[in-house]
């Protein structure tokens, strides 16, 4: 391995102190880059040519007070999603070498001790990238992380979706959803998609075969008359819904949720799906809340499955590198269509 300036830097975005992103977050065009003696074995410096915003890179910044700094070492870099090529290699590395282009999900462990993916270069390792597909573009690459991560963690993992089981998205417009219904389209399902009517059409195109439209649509009674459903995939953390499970649900259907805030009402609103009982307004419905793990093999698993199977990221704008206050902006106002992607250059 080259040996890397000690004086190198790098831009990045960085908050010192937690709060709303238009107060705390600033561009550092200087901010120190990692040299040859931050590497370990396995570890590679990649240039960031892409990278996605997820709604936990907001969450994170401005919940601190209630949370207490969780391990993260300031100033933070946010972000864990990336699309980029290898600058550097440790000695172990194998399979991967410099000028590759990969795709990648930072390590939480990474994220909070060394700083996250809204920088033009990242130090990661092979556990967490795969090869750039032919096929995919950086910008279509730099939203698979989190969103394609997570929707294929729910609806293969952890639903373990087969032909002909039919499945409801709530939220389904989203970076989450988009992939959701593609992925669960493709492992043969059912899908049926919740969204406001600006976005029912971009629901079907991707391949739901029921759209229901929540602003003008009574939702439960409709789910009624589609179903019954074996699974719910909720993005948005919808109470109403799950205690209306009974009405739309098969007997041993489940529900899903992801939408995770770091609030003491949302701590209470999963409490109360798990332990209420039926007779005090709770459903017969198992809930299961799940974190996005990422592991090797699904990172591999899910690049591979979206080549085969033509998942296609939907991109809902791509901001400049020194625009993503913008971006932050476009994210938080709970209307993306798809995903929003920053690019570096
Ligand atoms: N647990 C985990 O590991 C994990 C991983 C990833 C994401 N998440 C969480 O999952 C949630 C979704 O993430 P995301 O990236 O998909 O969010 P997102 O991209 O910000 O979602 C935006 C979409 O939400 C839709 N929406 C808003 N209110 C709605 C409603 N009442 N009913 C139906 N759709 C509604 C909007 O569509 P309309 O304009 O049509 O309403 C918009 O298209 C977030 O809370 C995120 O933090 C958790």
């Amino acid at each position: 391995m080259e040996s890397i300036d000690k004086t190198a830097t790098k831009a990045a975005w960085v908050y010192n102190t937690n709060g709303p992103y238009r107060n705390v977050l600033k561009l550092d065009k200087e901010f120190p880059s990692e040299t040859s003696e931050d590497f370990k074995p396995d570890d590679i410096l990649v240039d960031v040519v892409a990278m996605s915003i997820n709604p936990v890179d907001y969450k994170l910044m401005q919940t601190y007070k209630f949370i207490g700094k969780l391990g993260f070492k300031y100033p933070v870099i946010p972000g864990l999603d990336f699309a980029g090529k290898i600058v550097a290699t440790g000695p172990d590395v194998r399979g991967l070498k410099v000028g590759d282009h990969v795709w990648g999900k930072q390590a939480v462990h990474r994220y909070r001790q060394q700083g996250g993916t809204l920088a033009t270069r990242i130090l990661t390792d092979t556990k967490c990238v795969y090869p750039l597909p032919e096929s995919v573009s950086f910008n279509d690459a730099a939203a698979f992380g989190v969103a394609g991560l997570t929707a294929w963690e729910g609806l293969v993992e952890h639903m373990k979706i087969k032909p002909g089981q039919k499945v409801v998205i709530v939220g389904a417009s989203g970076g989450v959803g988009t992939f959701a219904i593609q992925i669960a389209k493709a492992l043969g399902a059912e899908v049926t998609s919740i969204s406001s009517t600006q976005n029912l059409q971009l629901c079907k195109s991707l391949g739901a075969f029921h759209t229901i439209d929540y602003k003008s649509e009574d939702v439960v009674a409709k789910l009624a008359e589609t179903g019954p459903y074996d699974f719910v995939f909720d993005l948005i953390n919808d109470n109403g819904l799950y205690r209306a499970s009974s009405k739309f649900m098969k007997l041993g259907g489940s529900f899903y949720g992801i939408a995770s805030d770091i609030s003491l009402s949302y701590i209470g609103s999963v409490m109360s799906r798990k332990l209420r009982p039926k007779i005090l307004g709770g459903s017969s419905h198992p809930y299961q809340d799940f974190m996005l793990a990422s592991a090797p093999k699904t990172i591999k698993e899910f690049s591979e499955f979206a080549v085969a199977n033509g998942i296609n990221t939907v991109i809902d704008s791509v901001y400049d590198f020194d625009r993503a206050l913008d971006a932050f902006d476009r994210l938080a106002s709970h209307r993306s269509k798809g995903n929003v992607v920053i690019k570096m250059d």
